[in-house]
């Protein structure tokens, strides 16, 4: 990295040295055609090498890359290969801020406040290491969190002493209802709360949580608070993200922290962090960012010429190969239309939870409402364990995952590349071990 690199760009912003304003760049990307029709889901399919000896339905483990994913971390990859120190030169400084304004032309919010990431993992402990926080500060978490979070906050309250509070915000998933969970939330609020740490949509249960009404509650919370005293809301976004038609701004939270490498079907070893005007206020970057944050280091410009997204971006070189792909996965989903994705996976995972629901020898755990489920449908089969039920049904030819928690279910995430037809085989399998 050069010192007159970043004496160039201190003197111009970034948009400039892009040559455009970052909105209307965010939406020049969304506009490139990709090619496909909205809802066209064969189309879709065949944009993917995932075998066809199976039925996948975990495939929000680890995306497949679709075609022009792949195609474009091929283009990246041979470039570095041929001139790995002229290609980086030449894109370095502009490049995060395009990814980054791609993610908020699917998203929502703006590119600089968008930090990257490379897994949900990565943004999690980032955030909820570099919170700021006074003795005496809670950071209040749920029992239904993800070991990334729980370790996160672990981690934290082991290096700082921090305090964490886990509560539970329901006690029977299949029966969840929004007005609960708000109500739970409500109570286990102290004076002394800092920070509510949550996950959107629990890999555990399949519960999507009402995040917009527990916004509502932290900001009526909030309204009788000093600044100094209000409550930091984050969210693990990550199953939600890529299914669910939201602007994630009006969420209502401060922090949504997402890996791009499941729903979306960004590159492997992609996430980001998208934080509101008060949530980075609270936060402290804990990695060194190579972002313009270098050139503050070096005297070439001042902090507050860095957008918070690219000083909160942990620096060092990075798969860039991937992370620069990442803008070819949204808008592959932009073609694909956000409405209707949402649509067609709720669709899906309907049909798979009517079908469980009618079985005597299942119990479903995920909850049939649209508002409080997306992807996931979680169940138990009787007198057979989770490993069980997932082993059984690989010698079928369908793959699906058992929840890594102390209270494991078997779990099938129906998604964008299944059809009715797969479903049906699956219930069939299912069916069959009665
Ligand atoms: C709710 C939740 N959060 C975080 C993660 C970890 O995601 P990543 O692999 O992107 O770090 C997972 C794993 O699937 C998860 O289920």
């Amino acid at each position: 990295m050069k010192r007159r690199d970043f004496l160039k760009l201190s003197s111009l912003s970034l948009p400039a040295v892009l040559g455009l304003n970052p909105s209307a760049h965010a939406s020049t990307m969304a506009a490139l055609p990709a090619n496909i029709k909205a809802g066209d889901w064969p189309a879709l399919r065949d944009m993917f090498a995932l075998t066809r000896s199976y039925i996948h339905l975990a495939t929000f483990l680890l995306a497949s890359h679709p075609k022009p994913v792949a195609d474009a971390i091929e283009r990246h990859r041979q470039a570095f290969d041929e001139n790995p120190a002229d290609y980086w030169h030449e894109h370095f400084m502009t490049i995060d801020a395009e990814v980054a304004a791609s993610a908020a032309s699917y998203m929502g919010g703006k590119g600089e406040q968008i930090a990257l990431t490379d897994s949900t993992t990565m943004g999690l402990a980032m955030v909820y290491s570099g919170l700021k926080l006074r003795p005496g500060d809670e950071i209040l978490q749920t029992v239904h969190d993800h070991y990334s979070t729980d370790l996160s906050l672990q981690l934290r309250a082991e290096r700082t002493g921090a305090q964490v509070r886990r509560i539970a915000l329901y006690e029977d998933s299949a029966t969840i209802t929004e007005a609960g969970v708000v109500e739970k939330l409500e109570e286990a609020i102290k004076t002394n709360t800092k920070v509510v740490a949550v996950t959107w949509v629990h890999s555990s249960t399949g519960v999507k949580l009402p995040v917009r009404s527990m916004a509502d509650l932290i900001d009526s919370v909030n309204a009788d608070r000093e600044e100094a005293d209000q409550i930091v809301f984050c969210v693990d976004g990550v199953h939600g993200f890529g299914i669910e038609n939201v602007d994630v701004p009006s969420l209502g939270c401060d922090f949504f922290i997402a890996g791009t490498h499941k729903w979306i079907f960004g590159p492997r070893g992609t996430g980001l962090v998208w934080g509101s005007e008060r949530g980075w206020h609270n936060s402290l970057a804990v990695i060194p960012s190579f972002s313009r944050s270098y050139d503050v280091w070096l005297g070439g410009s001042t902090q507050d010429q860095v957008p918070i997204g690219e000083h909160m971006t942990p620096g060092g070189f990075h798969s860039f190969e991937h992370r620069w792909a990442l803008p070819e996965a949204f808008k592959l989903h932009l073609a694909l239309g956000k409405d209707k994705i949402q649509s067609r996976i709720h669709q899906l995972n309907s049909q798979t939870k009517a079908g469980l629901a009618g079985m005597k020898h299942v119990r479903l755990h995920t909850p049939a409402s649209d508002d409080l489920s997306s992807g996931l449908v979680c169940f138990e089969v009787e007198g057979m364990g989770p490993e069980e039920v997932v082993s059984r049904m690989h010698e079928k030819g369908i793959i699906m995952s058992a929840t890594p928690y102390r209270q494991s279910y078997a779990r099938f995430a129906p998604s964008l590349i299944n059809n009715e037809e797969e479903i049906e085989r699956a219930l069939a399998g299912i069916r069959a071990l009665a």
